[in-house]
């Protein structure tokens, strides 16, 4: 077993039927899906899920973004789960993102872009269990 992320396929993806693809891809890099639903975050909740960003300019509009419509939540393993994952949705902004990356190919904007993924170890453990008990992990 290797180690693990968290993911979401954001309201922008889900909305324009994009989800399939985006796990397609996901699968066909090597990760392995532990848990996963569709979902859908209140203002509140994307409020607490993105709290380490509260002080930023763009924090107001990402809550009422990510609340704006389905998501899904998603559990991720394999080795160097965190760091492959990254390379594999590419940078934040869509106009930075290497060619072939999820957020290159589906991104709408800095915002709207398409896919979240963990930034550390330590993350991808809080945000994995903010959506999923162990009941609903199959590992
Ligand atoms: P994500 O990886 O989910 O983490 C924080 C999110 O804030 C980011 O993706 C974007 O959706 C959103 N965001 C909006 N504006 C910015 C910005 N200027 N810099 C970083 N993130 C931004």
């Amino acid at each position: 077993a290797g180690n693990r992320t968290f993911t979401m396929i954001k309201p922008d993806a889900f909305e324009a039927g994009n989800s399939g693809a985006i796990l397609k891809m996901i699968e066909e890099a090597g990760f392995k899906i532990i848990a996963m639903k569709a979902t859908r975050l209140t203002p509140e909740l994307a409020g607490k899920f993105y709290e380490v960003h509260q002080e930023r300019p763009f924090y107001k509009d990402l809550c009422a973004y990510m609340s704006s419509g389905p998501i899904i939540a998603a559990i991720l393993e394999k080795d160097n789960a965190v760091e492959d994952f990254r390379t594999l949705i590419g940078a934040t902004n869509p106009a930075n993102a290497a060619e072939g990356t999820i957020r290159k190919i589906f991104a709408k904007s800095i915002e709207a872009n398409a896919v979240h993924g963990s930034d550390s170890d330590e993350n991808a453990a809080i945000e994995g269990a903010f959506y999923f008990s162990q009941t609903e992990r199959v590992g």
